[in-house]
């Protein structure tokens, strides 16, 4: 192992840096082991990455002394934020600005960063098509991260920009699963129109950030971006139809509509999807399904996932 190169993975216990840890271990080959990071190395996630052979150590990325000894030694470092177990965009930049800071003087060689777009570029908050949140954001949790893309930029750090997916987890765990309508036909709901959604399983995250850093220094400074698959609401209804074994259908409602469902951080996620609608080319267009693949050839298709996670769905 000392000779391996060290990936310190931060979110170890979630589903990117999950993913990656996973990878990074099931391919002893590469010349890479991974350190997982976590708040609590007695976990069962955390046992669970030590018994596959990572390096688990306990930091928190609030705390700059902990995250320091985390990266120490380390050649590369996976940085990811947690913004929907806080909702602050204020926290989400202070955690990136404190994993780039660590990063540079740990001196990583190079740096993954999971950002996604500052949507403020497409639509500025004088732009009234869509309400601004939080006083200055428009999809707070895309333009927190599109915004500390600079702390790594400015960092001088070697880094690569990865722009992630709508998981398909989120319809297992995330309350999009599909529900039933009142005539007891199930369906699934999304601001969408009949534009594309770039979407990804979780876990092929990690496999694509695996990939980056194999292919080295020629990936710093670069922003990629990755899905499995770009489908509108109305294909991944049939898909999904066709692999639970009953209807599902897609119910598109207005941007309006969905920021009103009440639930923690609707309006965002509202604000995200007409986002995603309204600039459809832009977005499926960063993220390339062929560099995807490319990155990660265990990339799953949306019909594969659902072979293999379907019976995961529920059902309400
Ligand atoms: N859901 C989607 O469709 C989607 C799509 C694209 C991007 N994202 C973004 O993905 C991000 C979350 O990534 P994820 O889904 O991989 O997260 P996740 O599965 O919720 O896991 C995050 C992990 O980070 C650790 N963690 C939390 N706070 C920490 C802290 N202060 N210091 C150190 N570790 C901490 C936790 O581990 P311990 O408890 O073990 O410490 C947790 O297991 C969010 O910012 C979200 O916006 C989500």
């Amino acid at each position: 192992m000392a000779d391996k190169k060290i990936i310190a993975v931060v979110g170890a216990t979630g589903a990117q840096g999950g993913g990656l840890v996973r990878a990074i271990m099931a391919d002893p080959a590469s010349g890479f082991t991974a350190r997982a990071i976590t708040r609590d190395v007695s976990s069962e996630k955390a046992k669970a990455l030590a018994a596959l052979g990572a390096e688990v150590v306990a930091a928190n990325v609030d705390d700059p002394a902990s995250l320091a000894r985390a990266f120490a030694g380390a050649y590369g470092a996976y940085c990811v934020t947690f913004f929907w177990d806080h909702f602050s965009t204020d926290k989400e930049m202070a955690q990136a600005k404190a994993m780039a800071d660590a990063a540079k003087a740990a001196g990583i060689k190079h740096v993954v960063w999971s950002s996604l777009e500052d949507t403020r570029r497409w639509v500025p908050v004088t732009d009234n098509r869509m309400p601004t949140l939080q006083g200055k954001y428009k999809v707070p949790h895309f333009d927190a991260k599109g915004e500390s893309d600079r702390f790594f930029r400015d960092s001088g750090v070697p880094a690569t920009i990865l722009l992630t997916s709508f998981y398909w987890d989120n319809f297992i765990a995330f309350g999009m699963g599909p529900k039933k309508g009142p005539d007891g036909v199930l369906g699934i709901t999304m601001p969408m129109g009949d534009k594309k959604l770039p979407g990804i399983a979780a876990e092929d995250i990690g496999r694509c950030a695996f990939g980056i850093f194999k292919q080295g220094a020629s990936m710093a400074g670069k922003t990629v971006g990755i899905a499995g698959d770009q489908l509108t609401g109305a294909q991944m209804a049939a898909a999904m139809s066709k692999a639970i074994g009953q209807p599902v259908r897609y119910n598109d409602v207005p941007p309006d509509v969905y920021r009103g469902f009440g639930f923690p951080g609707a309006d965002d996620l509202g604000n995200m999807f007409q986002f995603k609608r309204d600039f459809e080319k832009d977005f499926c267009a960063a993220r390339s399904l062929e560099t995807s693949k490319a990155l990660n050839p265990e990339l799953q298709s949306f019909e594969v996932w659902l072979s293999r996670n379907a019976g995961k769905i529920p059902l309400e």
